[in-house]
This record gives structure tokens, sequence and C-alpha cells, in this order.
């Protein structure tokens, strides 16, 4: 028979060990809630949006489309999809205080940055409402889905010395901002080239940016927050930051004849190939596929891109020599050369894969303020017990 305090202190250690024993590095495996917005199979390489394949969607929809049924859970009428284009299309300049804070960035800031301070201070301009007004939930939405991507071209010419853009309301959402990038119209396969790429980067599941958006959002602050919260998380190079990353590493290579040493080089240090391995894919990631056809349809119109050779021998060696270990092409690897030949700068591809993920983001708000409760896990602590304040002069 155990005395009482003892059974207390036993009990305690019990849940210390089963909770020691459910302790996985990086949470992996571990599911961090529940959610009907998208799934994954990373063995068979299936990825669906609210049930429908990634292919489907990169085939038949719109970027606009697409963050309407993430966010609202169904595919809309054609009168619901249309009211919900005007209203991001009538959104989508930026206050000139906006503006004015950007110019007093530094210019050699890295522009995601500067998009979570932005993001961010929009909050200042619209005063937090009930999170169960379907009305709030729907202008927070409509405001960042229009803003995000204005805010990105704005900064990418303010820190040049040039005035922002302004939107044209006449242009869809992907062609208008690759016009306010350049002021220059763009041609309509690079306008839908980069729509497809905005539908492929809008949601995936509880990655990194996702769970620190709804970790966020569980604390009833407003989407603002939210955004400018999951932007940050974004931007390291092991999540959002590689695509940017992958283009640094072809140059690097140089030539086909330089893959191989390459790779057995980092294989011998043990060093991370960008663009490559994935937490939940053990198999080639299908956004991967469809980039990789994206790019070969602008390489055939607008000229060839020399580092796609490097690219596909890289993919030939790593596949052989990690591919049993699970380690395939991500998203990120073939994004850069699709951006770069729509005229995209390098730093701000990080920033454009955040204009697609706010849609998921916002879902997942949605989701999170639907059925919330905090985020509170708890820790394995490993640190000491009984420690004494010591006084200076006695250390
Ligand atoms: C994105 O989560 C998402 O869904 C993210 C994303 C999205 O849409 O939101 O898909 C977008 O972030 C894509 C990932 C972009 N990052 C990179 O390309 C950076 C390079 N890749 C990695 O560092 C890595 O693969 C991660 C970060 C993507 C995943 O990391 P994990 O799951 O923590 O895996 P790990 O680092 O623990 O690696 C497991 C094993 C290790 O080998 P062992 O020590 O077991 O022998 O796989 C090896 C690693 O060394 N490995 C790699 C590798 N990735 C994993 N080896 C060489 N090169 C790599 N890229």
């Amino acid at each position: 028979m155990y005395s009482d305090t003892e059974e207390i202190s036993r009990s305690v250690k019990d849940t210390a060990m089963s909770i020691a024993c459910e302790y996985k590095s990086g949470l992996e495996g571990i599911p961090a809630s529940q959610s009907s917005i998208s799934y994954i199979d990373g063995h068979k390489g299936v990825l669906e949006y609210r049930g429908i394949p990634i292919e489907e969607l990169a085939d038949r929809s719109t970027f606009i489309e697409t963050t309407y049924l993430l966010i609202w859970g169904h595919l809309p009428s054609a009168a619901e999809v249309d009211a919900f284009e005007y209203e991001i299309s009538h959104h989508r300049r930026i206050k000139y205080k906006i503006r004015r804070m950007m110019e007093y960035f530094p210019e050699t800031g890295h522009p995601m940055d500067a998009l979570q301070s932005s993001a961010a201070a929009l909050g200042l301009f619209y005063a937090r409402r009930a999170l169960d007004d379907p009305q709030y939930i729907r202008s927070a939405v409509v405001r960042l889905i229009a803003k995000i991507p204005s805010m990105v071209a704005a900064f990418n010419l303010m820190r040049k010395g040039n005035d922002a853009v302004m939107p044209r309301d006449d242009l869809d959402y992907a062609a208008n901002f690759l016009y306010m990038l350049t002021e220059s119209e763009p041609d309509p396969l690079a306008a839908r080239v980069f729509d497809v790429s905005l539908i492929l980067h809008a949601e995936h599941t509880m990655n990194a940016s996702t769970f620190s958006a709804r970790v966020t959002a569980s604390t009833l602050t407003d989407p603002y927050a939210v955004i400018a919260s999951a932007v940050g998380t974004l931007a390291g190079p092991l999540h959002g930051g590689a695509n940017e990353e992958v283009l640094d590493m072809l140059e690097k290579i140089g030539s086909v004849e330089n893959v191989r040493p390459f790779v057995e080089d980092c294989i011998a240090r043990k060093a991370k190939i960008m663009g490559f391995g994935h937490r939940v894919y053990k198999v080639k990631d299908p956004r991967a596929n469809i980039l990789q056809s994206l790019a070969e349809k602008l390489f055939d119109k607008f000229g060839h891109d020399k580092y796609y050779a490097i690219a596909l021998e890289l993919e030939k060696q790593i596949s052989e020599k990690l591919g049993p270990k699970g380690i395939y092409p991500n998203m990120d690897f073939y994004s850069g050369l699709v951006y770069r030949k729509l005229g995209i700068p390098r730093d701000l591809f990080t920033p454009v894969f955040a204009i697609a993920r706010v849609a998921g983001w916002l879902a997942h708000w949605k989701e999170q303020i639907g059925e919330n409760r905090i985020y509170r896990p708890t820790q394995v602590y490993t640190g000491e017990h009984n420690m004494h304040y010591i006084p200076i002069d006695k250390r």
C-alpha cells in the first residue's frame, strides 16, 4: 500500500513519463487540430483542397475561386465568385499612410520583413469587431487578399525610389499583381501561370506558418496579427524561404557536370539540399510536378533557362541517392525557375508565396475561431530543481 503522498507523487511521475514518451521533436506526427480544409497523403503524393485534387484545381480553377473554396468550404456559384472578385478588386489600393510608412523602411531590408510589418500595420486602421460577425470576417478576408499583393509590389518599387503603381480594376488578380510589379500588362500565358502557381501555394495542412497562424488566432486577436505572425514564420529557409535559396544553389553549381560532386559533397557534410525533402511527402511533391510543367510552358514561349538542365540533373542524382530515404523535390524546387521567368525579383519569391498562402491562413483563422480553444501545450522540463540564489560576489 502507498500513502496518499506517495500515490500522488507516483501519478505525477507517471504523467511526466507519459508526456516524455509522447514528446516528438518538431511535433512530428502529432495532430495539432482537426481540420476539413485540406488533406495530404504523403506516400501517394496526394493533395486535396476541400476534397478536390490539386491537379483539378490547377487545371480548371482560379486563385480567387480556390480562395473562396478554402475559406467558405464550397465551390462558389457564378454570382458568389463575381461578387467576391468585385469586392477584392475594389480593395486593392493601400492607404497612403501605409505607403508613407514603407518609405522609411530600409531599402536593403528583406521584402518579407516589410510585408510582415505592413500586414501588422493594417490592423491599426480597422477596428476589431466581434469574431462571430460574418461581415467582419468577410471584410477582413477581402482586405487581406486584396491588399497583400499591393503591399509586396509597392515595397518593391519604393525601395528603388519609385512610386507604387496603382492597381488596375480591369485586370484579374494575377495579371494585376504582375502589372503592379512592372507597370506593363503581362502576357496572358504568364498571368495564367502565375494564377496557377498561387493556387498551388494557397494551402498545405498544418505547415509551420499555418500552425503559427492558428496559435495566434486561438488567442482571439485580430486577423491582421494572425497574418503578420504567419508571414514571419514563412520567411525562414527551412519553410517558404527555400525557394529563393534554390536558385542561389543552382547558380553556385553552375553546370550539369558539377551536379554529382555537389551532391556527394552535401551528403558527406550532411548538408541540407534546398528544395528537397518534406516532413509529410515521401515521394515527389505533387505541386512540384505541376510547377515543373508550368516552367516548361514558360520556357517554350519565352526562352530557355540554362539552370533548368542543372535542376533536372540534381533531381535525378538526389532521387537516386536520397530517394530511398524519401527525399524528393518539394514545391520550392521548381517555383523559383517559374518566378524568374515571370520577371519576379528573387527576394520577392517568398513574399509571392505569402500572397497565395494568405488564403490558407485565413481559412484556418476562420476554422480556428469557429471552434476555438486557446493553444497551450505542455513541455518536457529538462532543467534543474532545488537550486538556490547565489549572491553575485559568491558566484
Ligand atoms: C515548405 O510543411 C509544409 O507543408 C511546408 C510546405 C508548405 O506548403 O507549407 O510544403 C512548404 O516549407 C517546403 C520545404 C522547403 N524547405 C526546404 O526545401 C529546405 C530543405 N529541406 C529540409 O531541410 C527538410 O527536408 C524539411 C525542413 C523540409 C523537413 O524537415 P524534417 O521533416 O524535420 O526532416 P529532417 O530535417 O529531420 O530530415 C530527416 C532526414 C535526415 O536524415 P537522417 O539524419 O535521418 O539520416 O532526411 C534528411 C536529413 O538529413 N534530409 C535531407 C534533406 N531533407 C531531409 N538531406 C539532404 N537534403 C535535404 N533537403
